[in-house]
């Protein structure tokens, strides 16, 4: 496996020089939320998978580590397909620091539970979005015939006998829906996930378990069905595109160009976005898999409330909360999913953006100019925002922490580069 960039992580910042009008096209990557479950559901097969489109970030070498230490075989092919051999995998214990890097290892709950029924392993990481319990994750495995135990850090989960069940998500989880489903696979009987998320990803992580001969239906509703099954073969699969990654690149080019083309997205996964920015007066066409969004038009104000899928994507909130510091008017957030995701907020206001933040709400009146400064990107999707943020300023931006942009969005600078932004890294 190649390691881009390392170093970068700690060591360096991004510097954006604003006021460059972007033109081109853009190509979506592989989704990165889907990508970080289809990689622990693979190893549910007992034949080797393949994984096309995989997106070339830190979350996925993260993942390629973790399936390393289980003694899974991965290659990944130039064309940055993952081939994923979990035939002479061993169920060691993730015990390593590697775990703590994401919070998306905690897949490999449901997949080893699903597997061995046994797992050990360490509390996951992942973005500081303020409280992010696994509960409901918990509450599931129990619910399956799972004993669970936290002892040290680290998580023991295990069952001599995991049976199908009748479950009711408290909250419509996307995580707990996917690690349920992985540790249904091989459960005996019937299990039903009542309330369960619809997000694309979760389809996503359906269709890659029923080619590898799982049978799962109702994903993309809120209720899946699993009847377990004996044994999972090998299978090919292309990821979704990345619905978060093309949101904010159609929110940077509302922002930024002159007249760019975001490829290789599926509209319908966009829906809340387009219609926001319809609402907003930004010039664009939406055609079968891309869109075309030129700048020049005058913004207004727009209020957003997050929610889960089909509903605005609490992921796209931040870069959004970039795009109305340029809308004329107040606009208004309310974030119902994470209520303490404002740092991005906070981190625009050292730029000249005029926000006020409150519990789980901000308000953004604009339209500001908004100039360079040093700024830190605190989590994944306030570095987006503040990449956003940084093609419009006048001056040059400097972000620190960029490891977390790293972790999600795939050739970042050449992309950006492509479409004629200013846009290089230092060291610190
Ligand atoms: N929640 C609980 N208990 C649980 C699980 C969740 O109370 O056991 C709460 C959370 O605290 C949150 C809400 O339920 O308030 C929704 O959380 P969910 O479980 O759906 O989120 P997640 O699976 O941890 C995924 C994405 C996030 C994205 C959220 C919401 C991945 C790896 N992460 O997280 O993506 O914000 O769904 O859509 O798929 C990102 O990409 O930047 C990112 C943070």
């Amino acid at each position: 496996m190649t390691k881009i960039r390392e170093d970068d992580h700690v060591s360096k910042v991004i510097k954006i020089e604003g006021g460059h009008k972007l033109n081109g096209r853009v190509r979506i990557d592989g989704s990165k939320n889907a990508t970080v479950a289809l990689i622990p559901a693979a190893i549910l097969a007992h034949e080797v998978v393949t994984i096309y489109g995989v997106p070339d970030i830190s979350d996925v070498h993260a993942l390629t580590e973790i399936l390393e230490e289980l003694n899974v075989k991965v290659t990944r092919a130039e064309n940055g397909d993952l081939i994923i051999d979990p035939s002479n995998m061993e169920n060691i214990p993730l015990i390593t620091d590697t775990v703590t890097k994401l919070r998306a290892s905690y897949y490999f709950m449901g997949a080893l539970l699903g597997k061995y029924g046994r797992v050990e392993i360490k509390m996951p990481g992942g973005c500081d979005l303020g409280p992010r319990p696994i509960d409901l994750h918990i509450k599931g495995f129990e619910a399956l015939g799972a004993d669970v135990t936290y002892e040290h850090g680290n998580y023991i989960i295990s069952s001599d006998n995991l049976t199908g069940n009748n479950i009711f998500l408290d909250i419509a989880s996307v995580g707990a829906t996917i690690n349920i489903m992985m540790a249904a696979v091989y459960a005996n009987g019937r299990t039903i996930i009542n309330n369960a998320a619809k997000e694309p990803e979760i389809i996503d992580v359906a269709t890659i378990l029923n080619k590898m001969g799982a049978n799962i239906r109702g994903a993309g509703t809120n209720e899946i069905i699993i009847e377990g099954i004996n044994y999972l073969g090998g299978c090919n699969h292309e990821i979704i595109p990345d619905r978060i990654e093309a949101g904010t690149y159609i929110i940077l080019a509302a922002a930024a160009a002159q007249e760019v083309v975001v490829e290789n997205i599926i509209p319908l996964h966009l829906d809340s976005l387009l219609s926001k920015l319809v609402e907003m007066g930004v010039d664009m066409d939406v055609h079968i898999d891309s869109v075309t969004i030129r700048g020049g038009a005058k913004l207004e104000a727009v209020d957003i409330s997050t929610n889960t899928y089909p509903g605005f994507a609490t992921d796209l909130q931040s870069p959004f909360a970039t795009l109305l510091t340029q809308a004329e008017g107040r606009s208004h957030i309310v974030e119902t999913i994470y209520k303490e995701r404002f740092k991005a907020v906070s981190e625009l206001q050292r730029l000249g953006a005029d926000a006020k933040i409150s519990t789980g709400q901000a308000e953004i009146t604009g339209p500001t100019s908004l100039y360079g400064a040093p700024v830190k990107a605190t989590d994944l999707r306030c570095g987006a925002a503040l990449v956003v943020a940084g093609l419009i300023a006048e001056g040059v931006t400097e972000i620190r922490d960029i490891y977390h942009i790293d972790r999600g969005y795939a050739n970042l600078d050449e992309k950006l580069t492509q479409l004629g932004a200013k846009i290089w890294r230092e060291e610190e």
